[in-house]
């Protein structure tokens, strides 16, 4: 996608050997990317969340571990690597399914072949990302587009944390559809929250905006309300991992909209490329496992002064206990439909969809 008019994906490898990505913490005031050229720079980037959303944790994953294989591309190092990597952030299920596949590629290598055979590994998850999303992308519109037909308005969508572009390589899952459906001149307004704490609802907004998708920021608090009051079709958000009964795990706050959605008969939809899914885990809710962050991330919020500098103000103090899950599971009985590359299924019919994994898993 283009920022300022150039394209961009979220991470790209440069020719001199590392892997430089879009420094999301800077966004959306500012507009930097940084190089990384060793494993622990990219341990750290997938820890601080200047790269972040499931997808591209999962590439980010991959390219780290190239980026271990240029140093010392010993049997010792590949599987330290792998799981320092794959320990970098747990529930996103995309990373360990990306080092798991890079793995099975470079164990059976003798040590000479495995830093190039990574690179091209890694690169190869990264395309096929663009294109699971694009095809994420064309289902999704198609659904929107039917409810355009429906209501003849434009199609309000409520989202929730940051599925787009920057949350993939390129193109996004949730957004990849909406911006689908608004290259199609289907009309589009989506209410965006704001996610506390990391607020990656100002990332969707940002994205929004430069792709001329009318939308409108709100508290996490105001979807319930906006449903009853009869201002939201449909509620469409990403996935950081799915169980194989269809359970949704993705940013804290999801299972509330699900839960307010169903209460006013508003469908509720995941947009999930299989890499998303976990086929070893039936149930999610006792099986996915939840990231706990810093205390410091509730305790604090980050924004610009008067002077548009990066400031950030206390609003809890050390005394207070804090207590910060990143994610929840939204079961799958408030789940209408999950959105794959393979199309649009209830969340029970995630195994005829993909039967080749069900089984292999
Ligand atoms: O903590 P984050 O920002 O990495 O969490 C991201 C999400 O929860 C996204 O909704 C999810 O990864 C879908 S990304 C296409």
């Amino acid at each position: 996608m283009k920022v300022n008019g150039i394209p961009y994906r979220s991470l790209w490898p440069t020719a001199d050997g590392a892997v430089e990505i879009i420094d999301q913490r800077s966004l959306p005031y500012t507009f930097a990317t940084r190089v990384l050229r060793s494993v622990d720079d990219m341990i750290d980037a997938i820890c601080t969340m200047a790269v972040r959303g499931a997808p591209l944790i999962g590439v980010a994953g991959a390219y780290g571990l190239a980026l271990a294989m240029r140093r010392d591309a010993g049997d010792p190092h590949l599987a330290d690597a792998h799981r320092r990597l794959n320990a970098s952030r747990p529930t996103a299920v995309n990373l360990r399914w990306a080092l798991d596949r890079l793995h099975a590629v470079l164990a059976p290598l003798p040590p000479a072949q495995r830093a190039d055979a990574a690179w091209l590994e890694a690169a190869r998850i990264a395309d096929e990302d663009v294109e699971l999303n694009r095809a994420i992308g064309a289902h999704g519109a198609h659904l929107l587009a039917t409810v355009h037909a429906r209501t003849h308005r434009p199609v309000q969508v409520l989202t929730h944390c940051n599925a787009g572009w920057i949350a993939t390589v390129d193109f996004g899952t949730a957004l990849s559809a909406i911006y689908q459906a608004h290259d199609a001149s289907i009309p589009v307004h989506v209410w965006v929250d704001e996610t506390r704490p990391r607020s990656q609802g100002l990332l969707t907004a940002w994205e929004l905006a430069a792709h001329g998708v009318p939308h409108t920021l709100i508290v996490d608090n105001a979807g319930g309300h906006l449903m009853q009051r009869g201002d939201v079709d449909l509620v469409l958000v990403g996935a950081d991992r799915v169980s194989a009964r269809g359970d949704v795990a993705n940013k804290i706050g999801t299972y509330l909209k699900a839960l307010a959605a169903n209460d006013n008969g508003v469908p509720f939809y995941a947009a999930v490329p299989s890499p998303t899914i976990d086929w070893t885990i039936d149930n999610g809710l006792t099986g996915i496992p939840i990231e706990e962050r810093a205390a410091g991330e509730v305790r604090e919020v980050a924004g610009l002064d008067p002077q548009h500098r990066r400031a950030t103000v206390r609003i809890a103090g050390d005394d207070t206990p804090v207590a910060n899950p990143a994610f929840d599971v939204t079961p799958a009985r408030l789940v209408t439909g999950i959105i794959t590359e393979r199309g649009l299924v209830a969340p029970g019919e995630l195994g005829s969809l993909f039967p080749e994994r069900r089984q292999a898993a």
